[in-house]
């Protein structure tokens, strides 16, 4: 029986929409069972609406607090017999609610290469845009485990993108994400066939 997992979100969903469609090709062999965003407006929603994913918006602006929200997440993905969870550009911060229950399960994509730029407070253009101004020669993707701190779980996987002396923040993000649709395919499809053992690099 193939595994099911759930895809988080906050944005626009292009590493969602790489992993829509190699389940559709076939070259990862499991069920995307739940698309959840952290905002109503993400546009990955659409993209999950597109292919008939089940999705829904669990803002943390409706709970008191991350921990009542994650309760009503672990809730949710649990109804969704969901096997492990891909944060595919998702903004908030899970709690130990859900990092315990899914250990070695959660995988997050971050584009630099940690433990450069990583931790709260870098995430999208903040991290390119401190790239580009520190003028480094190169930048990254990185897939990893996630553990109770901020981009700190086992690394799972890195690959080094040069940074070009004529990049600007567009052509700099696009080279990053085309490596990351890439990577995080990969990636899916070798924790689906057992090849990541959760020890990390
Ligand atoms: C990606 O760069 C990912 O590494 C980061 O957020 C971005 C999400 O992009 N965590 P998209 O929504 O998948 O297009």
């Amino acid at each position: 029986m193939s595994l099911k997992f759930a895809v988080l979100i906050s944005g626009g969903g292009t590493n969602l929409q790489a992993l829509i469609n190699a389940v559709e090709r076939g070259t990862i062999k499991a069920e995307i069972a739940l698309v959840i965003s952290d905002r109503e407006n993400a546009y990955g929603l659409e993209r999950a609406k597109k292919h008939n994913i089940p999705n829904c918006v669990i803002a943390r602006s409706a709970f008191n607090n991350a921990l009542e929200r994650d309760e009503k997440l672990l809730k949710t993905l649990e109804e969704h017999d969901v096997d492990f969870i891909m944060l595919a550009g998702y903004l908030s911060i899970l709690t130990e609610t859900i990092v315990k229950k899914y250990e070695k399960s959660i995988i997050n994509i971050h584009p630099a290469l940690i433990p450069n730029y990583s931790g709260k407070g870098f995430y999208g253009d903040v991290i390119h845009e401190a790239v580009l101004k520190n003028k480094d020669r190169q930048t990254g993707v990185t897939l990893h485990f996630v553990d109770a701190g901020v981009d700190s779980g086992p690394i799972i996987c890195q690959e080094r993108i040069p940074v070009l002396e004529i990049d600007t923040l567009d052509s700099l993000k696009a080279r990053i994400h085309g490596v990351e649709h890439r990577l995080i395919v990969e990636t899916v499809k070798n924790f689906c066939e057992g090849h990541i053992d959760g020890g990390g690099l």
